[in-house]
Order: C-alpha cells, then structure tokens, then sequence
C-alpha cells in the first residue's frame, strides 16, 4: 500500500513537471472551477502565419483532365467524398472492405482470395508488389517499352534482385516469341511487363504469357494501370500471378489507393520466403489481415496495420459499383468505341501516331506526333488557357514532340471526344503552337 502511495505521489510529481515546462509561456489563474490556462499573448512570434495561408484556396474552374494521368472521376466516386465518416471498425466500413475485394476481383475477372488496395498510389502498388514478391539475389526479366519498365528496374534493384533489362524501341511491344526468349536465356524467377504503356500508348498483350511463365516457372507481374476498367483483362484465364493499378484511372476516382491482386501461386512464393518483405506497409500478409482475408471479422482490433481512409474506400467503391452497374463488358466497348472515334476524328486533322502499327496501340491513352513546326509544350497550354483542357506534351519520352491524350473512365464518350478535338483543331490552327 506504502509502495502504491508513493509511487502515485512520483507520478504526480513528474507529470505537474511536465505540464509546468510545457507550459512556460503560459499563465494559470485559479478561479472556483479549476485552474484555467491562458496564452501569454505579449510575445512576437518569429513564426507568424504565413500569408499565403491567409489568403482564400485558388483553384481553377472545371478542368477536363485528359492528360493520360489522372481523369476526371465518376461524379458518383466524387461525390462519395463529401459523404459523413465512419469509424474504421464499424461494421458498415468493414462491408465497404469486402466490397472494393469483389469490385476489384470482378474488373480483374479473377477469384484471388488475396485482393486489397494499398494505400498510396499506383507507384505504391508497384513498389509492394515488387517488395513481395522479390527476394534478395532473385533475377527479374523487365520488359521495358518505355517509361514504366524503366522504374520498375530501379526499384527491383533497391529490394535486392538482379534486374536483368530487355528493351524495345518506343512505339513498338514484345512479341509472345521474344518474351519466350528471353525467358529461355535468363531463366529468371519472376517476369515484368506492362499492360499498357501509357508513356508511348502501346498496347503489350499478356495472352499467353502466363503459360509461359509457368512453363519457365517463373512469377508474372503485370501493371494494368493503363489498362483496368478500360480494356479487358483477364487475370485468371491468361494465368497472370500479380497486378497493380491506381485508383484515378479507369477505375474512375481520385489518386489515393492503389489496388493489388496476388495469384494463389503467387502466394506459395510469399510463403516460401526466408526473409520479410522490406516495407511493413505493403506487406501482403499484413494487408490481407487488415482487409479481414485471413483474420476474422470478430477480432477486428487485432487486425489493425495502418489507419484507414474511411473516405477514399467510399471512393473506390463507389467507382467500382459503377462500373459493374454498367458492367464490364459494356465498360470495355464504351471504351474501344471511343478509341475508334478518337482515331478517325486525328485522322481528319491529318495527325500521325506515334505507334505505326493500329493492333498495338492503346484503347485509352493515345499519343501522335505534333505536327511539322507545332511545339508540344505550347499546344498544351493552349489547350489549358483557351479551352480549360489537360492534354500532356508527352511523359519523358518525345516530351514536346507530342501530343498525349487519355479518355478512359468519366471521360471515355464520343461527346468529349468532339470537344477535345475541335479544340485541338483551333490550337493547331493557331501561330501561337508553332515551334
Ligand atoms: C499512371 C501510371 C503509373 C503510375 O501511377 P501513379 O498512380 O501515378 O503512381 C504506373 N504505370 C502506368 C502504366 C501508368 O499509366
Ligand atoms: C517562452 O517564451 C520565451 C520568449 O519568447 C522563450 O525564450 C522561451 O523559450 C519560451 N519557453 C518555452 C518553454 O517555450
Ligand atoms: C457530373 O457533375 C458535374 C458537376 O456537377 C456536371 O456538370 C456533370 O454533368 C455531371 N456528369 C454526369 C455524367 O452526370
Ligand atoms: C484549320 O485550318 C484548316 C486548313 O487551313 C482549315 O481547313 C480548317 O477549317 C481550320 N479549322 C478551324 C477550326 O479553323
């Protein structure tokens, strides 16, 4: 009882020590209610608010984002932002989870029990799935086509593996044949490939390559970000073991969470590994506790990895949901339709694509060269300032040279793609884009 006494008293102690050093500049007044705190107010701060924080938020009026980065969402994902909050535990948040997972595997046409969306975006879901499933010493084949293959090298290499690159001039893909060779020569344990590449708007098929990698018993990652929501994909037919994606594409949200799915087979690597993946956070064994895969939902408290943004799963979800509200199929020819309509209609302005071949170009992100004595980077501003759309001059690769545009989710109709290009035509036609 003596010990519990003082004990108390030291804590007591130490704790009004804390307050009194925390509270230096602070004055205490004792009143009949307790003993108020008040600021000293009388000190000049060498840290005043900054005005650019005084001043009102600017933002610019409607823009129509056709970039190839992130689109204008689904009014019905954005509008689910303003939505009331939600605790994480709470059973409605919990059916929101299971319900991304059965989004997610209906977009993919897969039944993979381990289906999450990681929180970041779609370079985060890269870099996890790369985590995962590399070990130290592992060799990675990355098929590179462009920009993206080129990130997923450098980050295989920080997590350890030997990268082993095979590259492709821009504007062209890997054929079947190729991939096979190359898989025939480096034997290695896993292989990259990007679905679409959104940097010089080809189309890679992935028909076939599962197959292969089981032939060559090795792990197939494929990014579909350019691709899901867009053009078809189907994860478990063609055998592929992982995908990542983001969810500002064709999954019609904001930048914020980037959906992941691991094959069953996938999965017996995870398991065989002899170390920890680096990062704790994309841990697909953590994730798929926290996603409630491999925990029940009973013990919810002890599946916490990270807190949740309870308000950008009601986006996720509600982009997937309509999605399958409009069904996929539906989704993927709304998509190639538009596509088609994009094709005819720069044609007609005499615009050549950037990739010759048509059976290798991308549904969703289309590049062509800037015409003779027209500057990429000024088109691109005139289309911003005169019309309030993004187009992109290109990402790293021909940037300037180009003229990059993404109509997929909100944005995937014949109706934008009449405005995009009759204003398209005025910028070409104007002195204020030549070089
Ligand atoms: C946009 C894109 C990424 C990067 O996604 P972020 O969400 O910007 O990190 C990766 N790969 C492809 C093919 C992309 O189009
Ligand atoms: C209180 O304010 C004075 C004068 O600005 C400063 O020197 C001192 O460090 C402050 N004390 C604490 C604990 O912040
Ligand atoms: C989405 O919302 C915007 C802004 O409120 C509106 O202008 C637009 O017509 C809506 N789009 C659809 C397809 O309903
Ligand atoms: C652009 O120029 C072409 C060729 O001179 C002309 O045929 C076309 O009508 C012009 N378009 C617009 C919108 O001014």
């Amino acid at each position: 009882m003596g010990r519990y006494l003082s004990f108390s008293i030291a804590v007591i102690i130490i704790t009004i020590k804390d307050i009194s050093s925390y509270h230096d500049n602070f004055t205490s007044v004792e009143s009949s209610e307790g003993v108020e705190w008040s600021l000293a107010r009388d000190q000049t701060s060498k840290y005043p608010s900054p005005d650019s924080l005084t001043s009102p938020l600017q933002t610019e009026p409607r823009r129509r984002l056709v970039s190839g980065g992130a689109t204008n969402p689904y009014n019905r994902s954005f509008d689910a932002l303003r939505l009331p909050m939600m605790g994480m535990m709470e059973d409605p948040t919990i059916k929101i989870l299971f319900d991304i997972q059965d989004g997610i595997r209906y977009v993919l046409q897969t039944k993979n029990e381990y289906t999450v969306a990681y929180h970041g975006t779609g370079t985060t879901g890269m870099s996890g799935v790369l985590d995962n499933m590399i070990e130290p010493r592992d060799k990675v084949l990355v098929c590179i086509i462009g920009y993206w293959g080129n990130v997923v090298a450098k980050i295989a290499q920080r997590f350890g593996a030997n990268v082993v690159r095979m590259e492709k001039s821009h504007g062209s893909r890997f054929s079947l044949n190729e991939i096979e060779a190359g898989l025939h020569r480096h034997r290695p344990n896993i292989l990259y490939l990007v679905n679409g590449e959104s940097s010089t708007g080809v189309y890679q098929p992935i028909d076939g390559i599962g197959n292969l990698c089981h032939k060559y018993n090795c792990i197939t990652i494929v990014d579909v970000i350019a691709t899901v929501g867009q053009q078809p994909i189907k994860m478990d037919e063609n055998k592929i073991d992982v995908v990542y994606m983001n969810s500002q594409k064709g999954l019609g949200g904001i930048v914020g969470l980037s959906p992941v799915s691991f094959s069953p087979r996938a999965m017996r690597k995870v398991r065989r590994r002899r170390s920890f993946p680096v990062i704790y956070q994309t841990d697909i064994n953590e994730q798929a506790d926290a996603w409630f895969i491999t925990k029940p939902v009973e013990s919810r408290h002890e599946a916490y990895t990270h807190s949740i943004s309870v308000s950008l799963l009601y986006m996720l979800r509600e982009g997937l949901a309509r999605v399958a509200e409009e069904g996929i199929e539906n989704v993927w020819e709304r998509h190639a339709d538009t596509h088609s309509y994009i094709q005819f209609r720069a044609a007609k302005l005499g615009l050549e694509s950037f990739v010759p071949k048509p059976e290798d170009r991308l549904i969703g992100t289309s590049i062509w060269k800037a015409p003779r004595g027209k500057d990429g980077f000024k088109i691109e501003k005139y289309m911003l300032e005169k019309f309030g759309i993004e187009i992109s001059p290109g990402l790293f690769i021909a940037s300037g040279k180009v003229i990059r545009v993404g109509l997929f989710g909100s944005n995937a109709n014949r109706e934008a793609v009449s405005r995009i290009m009759d204003a398209l035509e005025i910028a070409l036609n104007s002195t204020e884009t030549n070089s």
